[in-house]
Order: C-alpha cells, then sequence, then structure tokens
C-alpha cells in the first residue's frame, strides 16, 4: 500500500520534477514548470499504474481471452471514474471517450440536435475550442464581457431574450484559459435552461483545479454537456471526454463511423451501438483511460479543496509579487485578496518588453516554462488588450501579409499541484530583472515565427546531453 496523497508530498510524486535544464550561461538548474494550464507532467502513480496495466494490455471490447477480458474491463472502470469525477449519472449520462476536450466540443458540435436557425450563445472569454466548432454547425453569438474579463450575465439574460425560441445551446467555459476566472454555471444553467437552451461546459480548466458535479438532470441547474481531458490533470496519455445527457445527441450514425460503432452491417443496412460506443470509432485508447482514472484517483486522494487552496495561495503570491513591478500590468482580475475566485492562472505583460520575449528570457536564464501568445482565445485577449475592430482588422490584414510575428500576446503563468511559492519567488525575480532590463543575452526573434531565441544559443537535444535514466 502506497503512502496516502497529500499536498505535502505530491511534489515528490511528480515525474521530472527535479530535471535541470540547461541555461544560456551554461549552468543548469531545476526547471519551473509555470505552463500548467497547458499540459501537466505525470505523476509516479499514473506512471507505475501504466506499468502494471501494458503487461495485460490486449484488444479492448474485441478479443476473447483472460487479456482482452482485463483490457475491456479496466477500460470500463476508468470510464466510470472518469464520469464520476465530474458527477455523471450512469443512467442518464454517457462518457464517450476520445484523444482531447477539442474533440470532444467537436463532437458535441456534429452530434447535438440543431436544426436550421438555431443559436449557439457562447461568450468571449472561450478557448477557440469551444468557439470554431459552434460556427460550422449553427448561429453563434457571443455572450459580452465586462471591463475586468468576466462574462457579463446582463448580457446572457438579455440575448436568451432577443433570441428566445431559438438558442437551442449556452456553451461556455468553466474557467478561462487566460485570467483564471471562474463561470458561475450554476446561475448560466438555470437561465440556460429557463430560456429552453441546453449547457456545455468546457471543463478542460476547471475540472483539474475545482469539484465539479453535472447535477441531477432534473435540477434547472444541472450541466447537460461537459468536456475535458487527461492532460491537464497529470494524465498526459492522449485522452478526453465527452460527458453529456444522451438525449443531447442525435441517435442516427456518428460524425466518425467504422469498426465499434454498430452492432451489424450487411450491404445495405447498418444497424448503429448504442451508447458510448456508437460514439466512439476505432479501438480506444484504454492506457490513456487507466492513466487518466489512476491520476483521477490521486487528485481525489489529495483533496480537490486542498488543491484550489494551495493554487489560489500561489496565485495571490504571484499577484502580491508583481504588484511591486511598475512595469508589470496584470490582465483580467489582479487583487490577490480575491485569488480564491480564481485559477492558479496568471496574465500579464511588462511594459515595452515583446511577450515572446519575455518567456524566452525566463526559459534560457531562468529555467522557467511560461506561455506567452493569445492562448488560443484571440477574442479574449483582444478585448483584454482593449483592441477596436479596425486595430483587429489591421492585425488580420497584417499577419495575412507577414505571418504571426505580427501578433500582439501576453505571457502566461500557470500553477499546478506541485508547484510552491519559492518558485513563483524565482519568476517574480526574473521578471523584476526582464522589467529592469537586467537580462543578458541577445535576442532576435526567429524567421517566419515570433518567438525570441538567444544569438549563437540552442538548446540542447534530448538524448545525448540528457541521457536516459533508470526509472522515473
Ligand atoms: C479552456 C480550454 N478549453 C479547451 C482547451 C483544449 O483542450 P485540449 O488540448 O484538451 O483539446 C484548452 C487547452 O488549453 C483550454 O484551456
Amino acid at each position: 500500500m502506497s503512502e496516502r496523497l497529500t499536498m505535502e508530498n505530491v511534489r515528490n510524486e511528480v515525474v521530472g520534477v527535479a530535471e535541470h535544464v540547461q541555461l544560456l550561461d551554461g549552468t543548469r538548474r531545476p526547471y519551473i514548470n509555470f505552463d500548467n494550464a497547458s499540459s501537466t507532467p505525470t505523476l509516479r502513480r499514473v506512471v507505475k499504474r501504466v506499468q502494471e496495466f501494458v503487461r495485460f494490455y490486449a484488444s479492448v471490447g474485441r478479443g476473447s481471452g483472460y487479456k482482452s477480458h482485463v483490457a475491456s474491463e479496466e477500460f470500463e472502470l476508468a470510464r466510470m471514474t472518469i464520469g464520476a469525477f465530474v458527477g455523471a449519472r450512469p443512467h442518464a449520462h454517457a462518457v464517450i471517450l476520445g484523444k482531447n476536450t477539442t474533440e470532444a466540443l467537436n463532437k458535441l458540435a456534429h452530434r447535438f440536435p440543431f436544426s436550421p436557425g438555431d443559436i449557439v450563445l457562447t461568450s468571449l472569454m472561450e478557448h477557440h475550442s469551444n468557439d470554431l466548432p459552434w460556427r460550422q454547425v449553427a448561429d453563434v453569438r457571443f455572450i459580452a464581457l465586462r471591463a475586468d474579463g468576466t462574462l457579463d450575465l446582463e448580457d446572457l439574460r438579455s440575448k436568451l431574450r432577443e433570441y428566445a425560441g431559438r438558442v437551442k445551446l449556452v456553451a461556455v467555459t468553466g474557467a478561462s484559459n487566460v485570467t483564471g476566472v471562474l463561470n458561475p454555471l450554476r446561475e448560466i444553467a438555470a437561465l440556460a435552461h429557463r430560456a429552453g437552451a441546453r449547457l456545455a461546459v468546457d471543463a478542460a480548466q476547471l475540472a483539474p483545479h475545482r469539484a465539479v458535479d453535472m447535477g441531477d438532470p432534473e435540477d434547472p441547474e444541472h450541466i447537460d454537456c461537459l468536456a475535458y481531458t487527461g492532460h491537464k490533470m497529470y494524465a498526459p496519455f492522449g485522452i478526453g471526454a465527452l460527458v453529456t445527457l444522451k438525449d443531447c445527441l442525435r441517435d442516427d450514425g456518428p460524425d466518425l463511423v467504422g469498426g465499434g460503432t454498430v452492432d451489424f452491417v450487411t450491404e445495405r443496412d447498418v444497424v448503429w451501438s448504442g451508447l458510448p460506443n456508437r460514439e466512439e470509432a476505432g479501438t480506444p485508447n484504454v492506457v490513456g483511460a487507466v492513466a487518466w482514472a489512476e491520476a483521477i484517483r490521486c487528485l481525489q486522494d489529495i483533496g480537490l479543496a486542498e488543491i484550489a487552496a494551495h493554487e489560489s495561495r500561489l496565485a495571490a503570491c504571484l499577484l502580491d509579487a508583481l504588484d511591486e513591478i511598475p512595469a508589470v500590468r496584470v490582465y483580467g482580475p489582479s487583487d490577490p485578496k480575491t485569488a480564491d475566485d480564481r485559477l492558479g492562472v496568471v496574465t500579464f505583460a511588462i511594459d515595452g518588453v515583446h511577450h515572446k520575449l519575455v518567456s524566452a528570457i525566463l526559459g534560457y536564464e531562468g529555467g522557467i516554462g511560461v506561455r506567452s501568445g493569445l492562448f488560443c482565445a484571440h477574442p479574449y485577449l483582444l478585448e483584454l488588450l482593449g483592441l477596436s475592430e479596425e486595430e483587429q482588422s489591421g492585425i488580420a490584414m497584417a499577419v495575412t501579409r507577414d505571418g504571426i510575428s505580427a501578433l500582439p500576446g501576453l505571457t502566461r503563468a500557470s500553477f499546478g499541484i506541485y508547484n510552491d511559492e519559492r518558485e513563483v519567488a524565482l519568476c517574480a525575480d526574473a521578471l523584476k530583472a526582464i522589467a529592469d532590463r537586467a537580462y543578458r543575452g541577445e535576442y532576435q526573434q526567429e524567421p517566419g515565427s515570433s518567438d525570441y531565441a538567444p544569438v549563437g544559443f540552442s538548446w540542447p537535444k534530448l538524448g545525448t546531453d540528457y541521457p536516459p535514466q533508470k526509472g522515473c
């Protein structure tokens, strides 16, 4: 029996957390990963579980024999864990496993029973994965934002009134990948249901950091459909899920057809399987599902409330430190005292320093990994940056003409369960040095890209400079 995972011991359980990486000055330093909103590392327990399982890996849902039986059973157990983590009720919900959040939202868009003229209300704070799929299948209207980057519920109410009878789906994120803002899902659900619409939630950012319950389908505040993924919660093995009330999907042929989706086929007829099989074409990612279920058990072991408190504390710590640097501007809510109401995601700019230069200096001189750019949420960034329609069109023209180096952007630090205040302090010091122009390298933008790199330096290659190690 292994020791219970807690906030105190989890750091040592993260694979690669002590990995030293090469810096511009030739030294090596333990890597600080502040890009958890993109993808997290994995946990030793998850890797161990995968290693145990692969001894028994075999065909899922197709073969006979002991190993096929085990693999099929493990896949279904994992499906239950992945559904239960967000409050799925087995009689009402289907848990459809696929690659990631993006695939899950695309599936929902293409399988939701829309009719011509139906409207999807999404918001201006969405990741593209909860925006572009709806544009392909319905008329989309965007819920406006308040000046601080939070959702304008008055605008949602007003759009539900304006398009009464036509809004079939409200699709919002549970939490923003840019500002860490948490949306009031219960309130949004009640408004959507009262207007006869369903609620789909992009929980890619929410589920790893807050307890989520889709709720009883009879409760007006329930969530109808939800998408989330393993790679943002310590199981980066190519797996994601659409968890949905079964009646939110059409019951005809699925978007992807082939093996696994049918009960019977003749030259003329096809009898489609029931849910979820009908919607999971081809051989499923059973290893990913097993890994994700184990990661979920790890997070439950630690406790979602403890995780939320820890990550909010780190956000408060960074916000406090950034407040001391006059050249730094934080986007979205920035008061450290309200850090409990947000995820551990902080997005900012440093006056006069290109966002890609900020991230390059952190990486090459501090061994700190962050993300900079538009975070796959271009409309949200344009709102936060306060760019007029004219300015936005100007950027579109410049990008078409000159490529993506013309894009504006910001820099984001995002925390996970294993990050600590010492790392935040190191990052804050590095940002202060950048604001004071006290960095060493000479950087230039790489041709055809918006990224910066130090002149005459390149990262060492994996395998030669970072030899393989035993275990993990
Ligand atoms: C809010 C949000 N939605 C959707 C996605 C897309 O997730 P995935 O990479 O799992 O498709 C992301 C990824 O960063 C995200 O932050």
